[in-house]
């Protein structure tokens, strides 16, 4: 399914999933589970400090964030998932955007304290996989920290027979870059797939 349109296709999928017409798995209003346990172990405090959700979907982590006491900004391409985001979450605080990461605005280059991704890039073909993860890796502020989390590719079935296409481990660690180190990658073992949670620093 849209092979040729790695983006604009989304939002066609919003709108079958929302009306029951296809089956969307990151249809959730509880934050994923990877990025609770991250967290909490840690007792993540985002008082006085920003975080960007990168391909927000329909808004579950950026709210949780918020929770967290952060001043969140959460994006999609897909404008039904933002609609139905606001709607979902009115009054949660969060600035739910329509925005493309292969084109995001100049200003938020470099201005998050934290950068979440979840299940994007591996949402999307190579090309434009790669000019995709340079905009998030972007996004990160000075001293600020990347988390992703990703399927991880254990080499069962063909790099290119997604979406979703699960990330090589080399895909994983070239997100330091531009002065983002690794903080930690972490191989995990989830109940529907092999993850990569992998965190950084600028
Ligand atoms: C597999 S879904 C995951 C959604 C959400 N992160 C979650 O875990 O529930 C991938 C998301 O990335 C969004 N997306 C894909 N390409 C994008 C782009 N170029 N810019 C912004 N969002 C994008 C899609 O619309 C979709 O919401």
């Amino acid at each position: 399914m849209g092979r040729e349109q790695p983006t604009a296709w989304f939002d066609e999928l919003y709108a079958e999933g929302l009306a029951g017409a296809v089956s969307m798995p990151w249809d959730r209003v509880e934050p994923q589970v990877l990025l609770k346990e991250w967290a909490g172990r840690q007792g993540l405090d985002g008082t006085g400090r920003t975080a960007v959700v990168v391909g927000c979907g329909l808004g579950a982590d950026a709210v949780y964030l918020a929770s967290l006491g952060f001043t969140v900004t959460a994006f999609d391409v897909a404008p039904t998932a933002v609609e139905v985001a606001r709607e979902r979450f009115a009054g949660s605080g969060v600035d739910f955007r329509v925005a493309d990461l292969l084109a995001l605005p100049p200003e938020w280059q470099r201005s998050f304290d934290l950068v979440v991704e979840i299940f994007t890039l591996q949402a999307l073909p190579e090309p434009p996989r790669s000019a995709a993860a340079q905009a998030v890796t972007g996004l990160v502020a000075d001293g600020g920290t990347l988390l992703a989390i990703a399927f991880r590719a254990d080499g069962s079935s063909p790099a290119d027979a997604g979406p979703p296409f699960p990330l090589e481990r080399g895909f994983v660690e070239g997100l330091a870059r531009d002065g983002l180190e690794v903080v930690l990658i972490e191989e995990l073992d989830g109940a529907r797939a092999a993850a990569w949670r992998a965190t950084y620093r600028r």
